[in-house]
């Protein structure tokens, strides 16, 4: 019978195989590099979409080995040219945002270090870092530093975080869920809807407030229907609403909610996942105004700061509120607990052991500094217009301005406008040079315009507008 000891080095001839020398890391890494550089160079020349087949592809099985350079063939084949290709100038559709460089190379080293950003004794270089960013997200929105936030995974998540804190500030539970009240846009996000569930307020009432023509809600409304509420002895807690929705754009009319939602003593949540950076613009801050004074906003860098998919953010004012559902301790943990830390990511988020996301935005933030990242977002406005004036020019009828750099438009054709402008969208999808996506405004089929990918440039507008033009005439021919 062999020693414990020589059990173990026996076991460590294969389990070794797990940390790859210099020679081999270096070769991994060329591979992968060769494979990124051609990939982005390509980008301009690949098409945006390719149609899903409705079978999924053959990986081959799980354990079967391969070499990385057999796996990057698998994956280009059959990974990277399915579907929308999100790093494309092209992506025009849903919320793109491209994904920056610098992002993949904080990735890599978060990666690499391991660092546990969740509790600053493990890792107080991280927590620091993600804190930095928190707090420069309080600068830009006017939000106190006493505020806590927090780096989640994406809107959805960000969202669920404050929803949360509003209903335990609130102490919405048992038979006051279903006297409550929260005030929303038809227009938002459905993630929304996704956390009320999640968080307990399925039977919750839901107030939908009317828009105006630019989709934005309308405040006298809100304000009669607070008030209708009231009197009949329902709770009114939480008003929602966005800054820049995804069908339309809009920015809700922020700074009168804010203060109708302070009358009336609400907690005024703001969902700016897709437009909240815009604040950065010099040319659109004054629609911002009142943001300052919600009690919670959502924005997230994977789209109007154009990271890679995987960071979200949520800045709340109230600490407590989040601390109830979010601060636990437990034996384990003792040592890692300190009344002198600073905030801890795991008391701020459902997540304890998380990814270190942090260092996918400070690292490019620091390294090119905020103002390349402003003058991308003036550029999409100024493209979302270019746009527009030119579909205008073909003949289609627009949506109305929009606040930001999603909008919408419908070929004005005889007969079934519904079937034709479906039509035209399935072969603009046949296409692919640039995707787009649609939506239904009311009873009208439209094809929505979302113009935030970093690559997008004034060429891709004019491909867009050369493919839609061909399109349309092999629409109208038929
Ligand atoms: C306004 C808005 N809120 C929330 C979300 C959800 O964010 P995520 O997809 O990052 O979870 C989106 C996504 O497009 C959005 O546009």
């Amino acid at each position: 019978m062999n020693s414990l000891r020589d059990q173990i080095r026996d076991l460590e001839k294969s389990s070794s195989r797990l940390e790859p020398n210099t020679d081999k890391r270096d070769k991994y890494l060329q591979q992968v590099h060769q494979y990124a550089n051609s990939f982005i160079e390509e980008l301009d020349h690949t098409p945006t979409f390719s149609a899903a087949a409705s079978e999924m592809e053959d990986l081959g099985p799980i354990d079967q080995q391969i070499n990385l350079q057999q796996l990057l063939s698998i994956y280009k084949k059959k990974v990277a040219t399915k579907g929308i290709n999100p790093a494309s100038g092209g992506h025009l559709g849903y919320i793109p945002g491209g994904g920056i460089y610098l992002s993949a190379v904080g990735d890599y080293l978060a990666d690499i270090t391991n660092e546990y950003s969740g509790i600053h004794y493990a890792s107080p270089g991280a927590v620091n870092i993600e804190n930095q960013l928190i707090d420069w997200m309080k600068s830009i929105f006017g939000f106190p530093e006493s505020a806590i936030g927090n780096l989640a995974s994406g809107g959805s998540i960000a969202n669920l975080i404050a929803l949360t804190a509003a209903r335990d500030r609130h102490k919405i539970k048992g038979e006051k869920i279903e006297r409550s009240v929260i005030y929303l846009s038809p227009q938002v996000h459905h993630c929304i809807n996704k956390a009320l569930r999640i968080i307990g307020l399925e039977d919750i009432h839901i107030s939908y407030i009317d828009l105006d023509d630019n989709h934005r809600m309308d405040p006298n409304d809100l304000s009669e229907k607070i008030e209708e509420d009231k009197t009949k002895g329902l709770n009114p807690f939480l008003v929602i609403a966005s800054a820049g929705t995804t069908d339309t754009g809009a920015i809700d009319p922020l700074d009168n909610m804010a203060d109708l939602a302070k009358k009336h003593k609400l907690w005024f949540h703001v969902d700016g996942a897709y437009g909240g950076f815009f604040i950065l613009c010099d040319s659109k801050k004054e629609q911002f105004q009142g943001i300052e004074k919600a009690d919670s906003i959502v924005i997230d860098p994977h789209k109007s700061l154009f990271l890679p998919y995987g960071l979200g953010a949520v800045l709340v004012k109230d600490k407590e509120a989040v601390y109830h559902s979010n601060h636990y301790t437990a034996n384990y943990m003792q040592d890692a607990r300190s009344a002198a830390s600073p905030v801890n990511p795991a008391d701020v988020s459902p997540e304890l052991t998380k990814h270190f996301r942090g260092l996918r935005l400070w690292l490019p933030l620091k390294i090119h500094g905020i103002e390349p990242f402003v003058a991308c977002l003036e550029e999409k406005l100024l493209l979302t217009q270019y746009f527009r004036e030119k579909l205008g020019q073909m003949g289609f009828q627009l949506g109305p301005e929009p606040d930001l750099s999603v909008s919408y438009f419908w070929y004005p054709a005889k007969g079934d406008q519904n079937q034709f402008n479906r039509d035209l969208l399935k072969a603009i999808h046949q296409d692919g040079r640039v995707f787009l996506s649609s939506t239904m405004i009311g009873d009208r089929f439209v094809i929505r315009m979302a113009i935030l990918a970093f690559r997008t440039k004034l060429e891709t507008i004019d491909l867009a507008l050369e493919m839609i033009h061909d399109c349309l005439s092999a629409i109208k021919a038929k």
